[in-house]
């Protein structure tokens, strides 16, 4: 008998690739994310598929400011794109609608269109979709430092008080189960400023697949692996403690 297999509860993804997808092709870099949002579609539909409880994708980082103005602008107006597009349709299937990072440098228009979409999908019970959007892990670290720095400078909570456990739920993501697996496409092995306190011990998985080309099997594929990894949490394996 095959045994089941686990499914993560929460998987998160660097979607990499895009313009050396569409360069491939001769195209320009806006048409690879164009074709990278046709992956999202397909890979948020086969998650909730599969009964993944969150999905957090890294579409924005802090750091994508710095590529050329026309690029940013395709970027933003992708995401206003599919926000507009999409938020129905995620509404209809049950998914709720987060998304992580500074949004305030977002214009208005697109700050009232993410609170709304949020707003809308609130009290869905599906999947829980975050979307990364001006979203540094670093920025995320500091902005719960602030937090907790404020609640002492204010007397709220004591030094001594300013555990593990405050300064976890002051960061992004708290409410959600912790993320399981990291999914990096595009051949790069790093991190890139995504999540870094909540990947503390995460599995990391990374195929040279380009996020356009990524689909249903290699996802399997990359569950599949993370059901051969033993997670010991920084303790002994199953049996090394009866040695
Ligand atoms: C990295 O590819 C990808 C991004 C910076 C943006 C990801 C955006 C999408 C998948 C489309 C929009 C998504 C949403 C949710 C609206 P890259 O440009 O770094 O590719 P390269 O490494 O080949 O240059």
């Amino acid at each position: 008998m095959t045994q089941e297999r686990y499914i993560p509860s929460h998987v998160a993804i660097i979607m990499d690739g895009n313009g050396r997808w569409a360069q491939e092709r001769n195209q320009m870099r806006v048409s690879g994310h164009r074709a990278g949002l046709k992956t999202v579609r397909k890979i948020v539909t086969y998650a909730a598929t599969l009964k993944i409880k969150v999905l957090t994708l890294y579409a924005f980082s802090s750091e994508n400011w710095k590529r050329p103005a026309n690029e940013v602008s395709a970027l933003i107006s992708l995401f206003i794109y599919a926000l507009n597009r999409e938020i129905k349709s995620l509404n209809k299937n049950n998914v709720r609608l987060n998304i992580i990072g500074d949004i305030s440098r977002f214009s208005e228009h697109l700050q009232n269109m993410i609170i709304n979409a949020q707003n809308l999908t609130k009290n869905n019970s599906g999947l829980v979709l975050n979307i990364a959007a001006n979203y540094g892990g670093r920025w995320d670290i500091l902005q719960s430092a602030k937090k907790m720095a404020m609640q002492v400078a204010t007397g709220e909570i004591t030094l001594d008080e300013m555990t593990e456990g405050r300064f976890a739920s002051a960061m992004c993501m708290s409410e959600f189960p912790e993320v399981d697996l990291v999914i990096r496409t595009g051949g790069e092995y790093r991190i890139s400023n995504f999540l870094l306190w909540q990947i503390a011990y995460s599995e990391l998985y990374f195929t040279d697949t380009l996020w356009p080309d990524f689909n249903q099997n290699l996802f399997d594929e990359a569950i599949n692996v993370f059901n051969t990894r033993e997670r010991r949490f920084g303790g002994l394996h199953n049996k090394e403690h009866l040695c």
